[in-house]
């Protein structure tokens, strides 16, 4: 041992006294590192970890706000992963030692997780937890104060002025002129925009040492709050994005993600949103004076000199990106509008749209136009990019000349391979610019191009890069309001130039340019490339044309769709297709939160169907076993074929005589036996079942309602009313007084079971007693609504004679019997078309709708002459959509499917090898409690144990999770405990389709831990 080593144990042996005698914890001790103060990790033999700190003398200011701050978030933030002061023996936060002289002893809890800096996990989701956190933390500082927080500090980038005679210091041209120029835009515009921002005490070092991940790379604490300061609150986010975006693939996206996340729990302004981008380049240009002051105090200090190695790589990525681009990031993070006048200019064009002359061919009162497809995704695209100039140009001109078109239309949003080369690179390494911001108008060489509106010429510039603009001009224009946008023609004659001034105006109409040969336009077949600009991004003339798809929520605000101006009779633009995490996002914001998302977690992208298949953006090919809609196949070629031809000859409402819909109420009724004769068309199962309720409330002259438990009817108020499942359930208003409710017929976990050859009387003796308490009232029913097996009750096929003893006793009160076939109509159950016809009953009225119309809205009610007859009372039931000439033909078409494909008989082959399989399986994995169904509706419950039959529902959540993720099979569950596997697919799910499941399922409950 040396006597150093002799040293520091006889340290380390005086903490651990100190530790016993001031905290009464007995424990080991290690160094940890620090600048100032010495900083200890102690671990006590029961496993508890602490962070003990021996401050060095200073500013007892300092010290103080550091206690005070963690004593406030004890009592505002208690939720926060921030170290908790654990007092001493006296209960004291701090304790005064003799260690290496005079210090104050704080000893801390101890927050689990992995320095940023090393950490392997880090993923998305840091810089997100991240803002997250300093987002709460924000708020809970915001009535937080202190003397120490009240100090001009160099640290402070809200200060960043205090640093201009530090410039100097900086080693290198390069790096001195940046970070002048930062600190210059800093005095000129962030500053004064800053001074209207909220101020208050904020972290301030939310640095790359001071955070922990957890091993997912999720923060899981934060450190040290030694540099906080009273400053504007924003300036928090800037300092963490700094760090974050260190090593990051993407820094302006982790700035975003960073901000969007504090913003989220601690909303800013725009403005704030504004200054991120600069207060982040300022933080760097702050930490590069810093050094640079620091070395020149401590030249012997090299270790300074290599932190900065990071700061300078950084700092010159951040140079790199469009600083417009970056802010509209930010901003559309936050949910603020990523260009901030963008709509008020596309609402301008919009309503000034009429008085526009035609760019091309005014003369042309409505010009034929021949489009082209040239993104990446059309297999002649590599054609298109092999050819040189000429040759596009003569192929181009063929083709507009044989489809007899004035000029040839290239579309705005395609995501094109075409654009090659250094200049469509970003900043990010992996993402380039290949969205096409306008369009591409085709014509000779020549060709005058006419200013759409009044505007003046703005920039001129001739981009002599090959493939880029060639001469481009650009005009502006200014809303009624004074907001200025332009319009952008690129591919110009070198001529157009020479005829132009900056500031010339343009009147409407005005022919001011000419399109440009190959040799002078960039090297292209001849065209204008025109498009409508919100922001110049600061480059003028050399605006960009093409934008990033990753980014195109941005791009669209800079570059809006130009088929405003342009008026044409073909869709000038197409639909970027967008990755998973922003549809998400996007969903999130535009469309009503109650509308949930399949797997969640890792939401589907399905982009084609086939069969029993559904197919996503990247071709994969799911087995669906949940979409009875789509019933007779996915997309089936027979019925689109008739649903596009209709289209293409008539779709109007039903109050004109039609063929089609005659004829299909003709074969409707023929799958009904007398008397169900008459038809009602609908658009949706809801809407059906609320006619249904109209009908009998007509007819009986009654209003009460008998329904099963757990049943659910549709989503219309007047069907909530009677959906057990909606109105008991979460955000439910419980039973209505109009509403009576049966018990749920279940031969597996309810009161009479498989085996009681009773149980269907004696369920029914239910409904008898809700027919007996409406009675004891002096009320009667007006209608029964059942399902003819009960899907959201579970699945579950009725005990014989149900259906019978229950339409007889509701009868007998004088109200209507409803069968509700929405979900299991059309065959599915394999032994009928009906599934009440399994219960031998012949209903009052019977609803329809999924897959009626194989995935088309349409809907339709059956019911007999008398009823129909009662609802014709002068009151005329006019329903728009109901029974257009589409919907009758895919109607049409779906039951000629079902016919000659001979859908039912497969229903029941495939639905019993299902069965039979499952039952098989049961033998092997005793948690499938029961198997049941008719035909391909079928239901597989869980339950950890057959006699208790506890329901096995995160067993069930994991089966459906496994097999979607290993074997690509969607499923979902069913029933009042979530418990049971519910499978109700495509009807051409095939035998092959079954052993697969039967398969899949049989290794997935293998896997289950017991
Ligand atoms: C049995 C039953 N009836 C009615 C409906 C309502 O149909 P829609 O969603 O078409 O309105 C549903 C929908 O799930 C249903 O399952």
């Amino acid at each position: 041992m040396t006597q150093n080593d002799v040293k520091a144990e006889q340290e380390l042996a005086a903490i651990r006294a100190l530790l016993i005698d001031a905290y009464g914890i007995e424990g080991d001790v290690s160094p940890l590192p620090g600048e100032h103060d010495l900083n200890y990790r102690v671990r006590t033999q029961d496993g508890e970890q602490y962070l003990l700190k021996l401050h060095a003398p200073g500013d007892a200011n300092d010290l103080g706000m550091q206690v005070a701050v963690l004593d406030h978030l004890a009592k505002t933030a208690s939720d926060l992963p921030v170290s908790r002061p654990v007092p001493g023996r006296e209960r004291a936060s701090t304790v005064k030692v003799t260690v290496r002289g005079e210090r104050t002893a704080r000893l801390l809890t101890w927050l689990p997780g992995d320095i940023w800096a090393k950490a392997a996990s880090r993923t998305p989701a840091s810089a997100e937890t991240l803002g997250d956190l300093l987002g709460r933390l924000d708020r809970s500082l915001e009535g937080f104060s202190h003397a120490g927080t009240k100090r001009v500090y160099a640290w402070d980038i809200g200060r960043a002025d205090m640093h201009h005679d530090h410039v100097d210091l900086i080693d290198g041209v390069d790096k001195r002129a940046a970070v002048r120029a930062i600190l210059e835009r800093f005095a000129s515009s962030v500053l004064p925009s800053l001074e209207t921002c909220p101020r208050q005490v904020i972290h301030n070092d939310a640095n790359d040492y001071n955070v922990l991940l957890d091993g997912e790379g999720r923060v899981s604490g934060l450190l040290d709050f030694g540099d906080m300061v009273e400053t504007w609150r924003v300036v928090e986010i800037a300092v963490a994005a700094a760090y974050a975006l260190i090593g990051a693939r993407d820094a302006v996206g982790t700035i975003a993600a960073l901000a969007g996340a504090y913003h989220r729990v601690n909303p800013i302004s725009a403005t704030e949103a504004d200054l991120i981008f600069d207060l982040v380049r300022t933080r760097y240009a702050v930490s590069m004076c810093m050094a640079a002051k620091q070395i020149r105090d401590n030249p012997e200090n090299t270790y300074l000199l290599v932190s900065q190695d990071d700061v300078w790589r950084e700092l010159q990525r951040l140079e790199s990106e469009n600083r417009a681009i970056a802010v509209a990031r930010i901003r559309d993070a936050c949910g603020f509008a990523p260009i901030a006048h963008a709509a008020s200019a596309v609402r301008w064009l919009e309503q000034n749209a009429h008085g526009f002359s035609a760019i091309v061919k005014p003369s042309v009162a409505k010009p034929q136009v021949a489009v082209f497809d040239f993104a990446a995704s059309n297999p002649e695209a590599t054609q298109w990019a092999a050819v040189d100039a000429a040759l596009a140009e003569t192929r181009i001109a063929d083709h507009v000349r044989a489809q007899n078109a004035d000029f040839g239309l290239g579309l705005y949003g395609e995501d094109r391979a075409i654009y090659r080369g250094d200049a469509y690179e970003t900043a990010t390494s992996d993402t380039r610019r290949s969205v096409h911001l306008g369009v591409d108008i085709f014509a000779g060489a020549g060709e005058p191009v006419h200013a759409p509106f009044a505007g003046k010429v703005a920039f001129l510039h001739d981009d002599t890069v090959a493939f880029g603009f060639g001469p481009t001009v650009l005009l502006e224009h200014a809303t009624d309001t004074g907001n200025i946008f332009w319009t952008l023609y690129g591919h110009l004659s070198r001529e157009t130039l020479s005829t132009l001034t900056i500031g010339q105006p343009i009147a409407t109409g005005e022919s001011f340019a000419t399109f440009g040969r190959a040799e002078e336009n960039g090297n292209w077949a001849p065209h204008l490339h025109f498009q409508l600009v919100t922001d110049h991004l600061g480059l003028g003339g050399r605006m960009f044309g093409v934008g990033v798809r990753d980014q195109w929520q941005v791009w669209r605000e800079v570059s809006p769709d130009p088929s405003v101006v342009l008026g044409l009779s073909v869709p000038a633009s197409v639909i970027v297709a967008r990755d998973k995490d922003f549809l998400v996002r996007e969903r999130h914001r535009r469309i009503g939160r109650s509308l949930s998302i399949a797997y969640s977690a890792t939401p589907l992208k399905i982009v084609g169907g086939e069969g029993a298949h559904l197919i996503d953006e990247d071709g994969t090919r799911w087995l669906d076993m949940v979409n009875n809609v789509c019933h007779v196949g996915h997309c089936h070629p027979r019925v689109v074929k008739a649903a596009q031809a209709q289209m293409g000859r008539l779709n109007t409402n039903s109050r004109y005589l039609h063929d089609s819909l005659v004829e299909y109420s003709r074969r409707l009724a023929a799958q009904f036996p007398d008397p169900l004769n008459v038809c009602f068309f609908v658009n949706s199962g809801s809407e059906a079942n609320d006619l249904a309720l109209r009908l009998a409330r007509a007819y009986t002259g009654n209003r009460d309602v008998i329904t099963v438990n757990h049943a659910y009817h549709g989503h219309l108020s007047s069907m909530i009313d009677v959906s057990p499942y909606k109105f008991a359930g979460k955000g439910g208003e419980g039973r209505p007084a109009h509403v009576q409710v049966a018990e749920m017929p279940d031969l597996y976990r309810g009161r009479y079971r498989y085996g009681d050859a009773d149980a269907g009387r004696k369920y029914a003796e239910d409904v008898r007693n809700q027919v007996l308490a409406l009675a004891a009232n002096d009320r009667l029913p007006a209608i029964f609504f059942s399902e003819g097996i009960l899907g959201t009750g579970g699945q579950l096929t009725l005990p014989e004679g149900y259906l019978r003893e229950a339409y007889a006793h509701v009868r007998a009160a004088g109200g209507l019997c409803l069968a509700d076939e929405v979900q299991v109509g059309f065959g599915r159950v394999g032994s009928h078309i009906w599934a009440h016809e399994t219960q031998d009953v012949v209903p009052d009225i019977v609803t329809m709708g999924k897959p009626i119309g194989n995935g088309h809205p349409m809907a339709a009610v059956v019911t007999t002459e008398a009823i129909a007859a009662s609802f014709a009372n002068g009151m005329e039931y006019f329903n728009t959509f109901g029974g257009n000439p589409v919907s009758a033909e895919i109607g049409l078409a779906v039951l000629d499917v079902i016919r000659d494909e001979r859908l039912m008989h497969h229903c029941r082959v495939v639905g019993d090898r299902l069965m039979d399989g499952a039952r098989t399986l049961a033998k092997r994995h005793a948690i499938i409690g029961d198997v049941r169904g008719y035909g391909l509706f079928n239901g597989i419950e869980l339950v950890r144990d057959r006699n208790s039959m506890e329901p096995a529902a995160t067993e069930l959540d994991f089966v459906i999770a496994e097999m979607k993720r290993k074997h690509r099979i969607l499923l979902s569950s069913e029933g009042p405990h979530h418990n049971v596997l519910k499978v109700k697919p495509p009807a051409p799910f095939s035998a092959e389709d079954c052993d697969y499941f039967l398969e899949a399922l049989d290794d997935t409950l293998g896997r289950l831990t017991p």
